[in-house]
């Protein structure tokens, strides 16, 4: 279906309720529908936004268009955990129904203030020549989750940015409020980081920029988050026209991070000697968030989908999920990921799986793994051979993780042969240098069409989407090129 500027944009109430209902009946039956990962009940789903912990609870929110698996008339949808595994959708938190945000709510984030949570996110708003007014508004959530928008908007968009200017990320810093959102310099057209502040959260200060780069980040940058990891300050920015100069990436945009030596938003510095950093080596990850929680902890939860990307359950009439969140620590300089805790409480019936494959044969290591496991494999340096997952050996299927732990230690995911093919205008492989004779570890989440795969205690994070193709076994398998000794532990994963 081709979907039209007024099917995308039509107010939510002139959608018929049976065409609604239908829809979600499609989504639900989809067989790559994930289970453990929050996924739309109808529609899109895009950017995690609101990440935050009040009340006793885990709150998340995603950007949703519930009537199909397009870019339409954004709204917030609302997710309640006790743990970060096990989420509650609760449905429509802010929806498209102000002169401030008629067009679209767009992304943003919350922050505790007082007893209460304020929710700051990005109106949408097209004028009748469809030229774009962004406006950065705000919204109290009480104790019942019940949302009152303010009647005004917060602040409008600066004379030095183009109309690409949302985004916002509220932070505090001895008792005054930051606001970092994602914008297009007005004068060369260079993505940057916005920054304003206030003392009241009424009167709005625009600071500028942010000062934490001399290079062209390309176009845009969408999505910033400023958190602390470990105490030091990171930023977690997606660069739209980054010249892969400065950074080799593969997918149509990078979700990308910098660890900074510090970080002053008095005068709008972030310093740092490092290079921007992929934050995710997979194919399908984009405007990751992350937040600080109260303890200090810094969280993170990625969209697993990529803008202006046709996927295979655009078929089914919905779209895209959330990945697991993810733990985040400092090691080495660089950003380590890791699932939280509390996934473990999701596995059944732990198979062990230890063994000594010879050169040049191939092994089942799991026969009926089922839709939901986790996969934990361990390999010793100075091997080199092939996991699949998703495999059928008889009609050549499979999804490869090829790894290699010799002098030319790297990791290679193949999803050519993996089901349903789509995007392939940016390769069908992605890759990493592991350091030289090092042993590997692999935690492998599979959900349905879900793979996220963490790297050396999350070292690296390759996230993706696979669609199997309908009717196909799948058995994981490892091949050896070499011997290979392995050591490995895999779990049905169910809530
Ligand atoms: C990123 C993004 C944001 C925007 C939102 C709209 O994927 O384009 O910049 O606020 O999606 O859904």
């Amino acid at each position: 279906m081709k979907w039209t500027r007024t099917q995308r944009y039509l107010p939510y109430s002139k959608w018929p309720t049976e065409y609604l209902k239908k829809i979600t009946r499609q989504t639900a039956d989809s067989a790559y529908r994930p289970l453990y990962h929050t996924a739309p009940t109808s529609g899109l789903l895009n950017d995690p936004n609101g990440f935050s912990y009040f009340n006793g609870k885990w709150h998340l929110f995603y950007q949703s268009f519930p009537y199909g698996p397009v870019h339409g008339l954004k709204s917030w949808v609302h997710l309640i955990s006790d743990d970060l595994v096990n989420w509650k959708d609760i449905g429509p938190a802010l929806l498209p129904d102000t002169p401030y945000d008629a067009q679209g709510v767009y992304s943003g984030s919350a922050h505790v203030i007082g007893e209460r949570l304020f929710l700051m996110y990005t109106g949408n708003v097209r004028d009748e020549n469809w030229q774009r007014h962004p406006y950065q508004n705000g919204a109290w959530m009480d104790q019942n989750n019940q949302i009152t928008k303010l009647p005004r908007p917060l602040f409008g968009q600066p004379q030095h940015t183009t109309d690409h200017f949302r985004d916002p990320q509220l932070l505090e810093k001895a008792g005054r409020y930051y606001v970092l959102l994602g914008a297009q310099n007005a004068a060369d057209k260079q993505g940057k980081i916005a920054l304003f502040a206030s003392d009241d959260l009424k009167n709005w200060q625009d600071r500028g920029y942010l000062n934490f780069t001399d290079q062209n980040l390309g176009y845009m940058i969408e999505c910033p988050n400023l958190i602390w990891v470990d105490h030091q300050p990171v930023l977690v920015f997606c660069p739209q026209g980054l010249d892969k100069k400065l950074l080799n990436y593969q997918n149509i945009y990078p979700n990308t991070y910098l660890i900074g030596k510090q970080c002053n938003l008095t005068d709008g510095s972030f310093t740092t000697d490092q290079s921007l950093t992929l934050l995710d080596h997979g194919f399908d990850v984009y405007a990751s968030q992350a937040f600080n929680a109260p303890d200090g902890q810094a969280y993170l939860v990625s969209w697993l989908g990529l803008p202006e990307i046709a996927y295979p359950t655009d078929q089914e009439n919905w779209a895209h999920c959330l990945s697991l969140v993810k733990k985040l620590t400092i090691k080495n300089n660089r950003l380590y990921q890791q699932p939280v805790a509390a996934i473990k409480q999701l596995r059944q019936n732990q198979q062990q799986l230890t063994g000594k494959l010879p050169a040049t044969s191939e092994t089942v290591l799991v026969k009926n793994p089922g839709k939901q496991y986790e996969l934990q494999l361990e390999i010793p340096a100075d091997q080199k051979g092939t996991l699949q997952l998703f495999r059928d050996s008889k009609q050549q299927q499979g999804f490869k993780i090829n790894f290699d732990t010799t002098q030319a230690a790297q990791l290679v995911l193949d999803r050519s042969q993996a089901g349903q093919q789509f995007a392939q205008a940016y390769g069908t492989t992605r890759q990493v240098d592991l350091t030289a004779q090092q042993p590997l570890t692999l935690d492998i989440f599979i959900d349905n069409s879900v793979c996220e795969v963490f790297v050396n205690g999350g070292e690296f994070v390759f996230s993706q989407r696979v669609f199997p193709l309908p009717a196909t076994t799948n058995e994981i398998t490892l091949e050896a090129a070499q011997e290979i000794i392995y050591n490995g532990r895999w779990w049905q994963l169910a809530n």
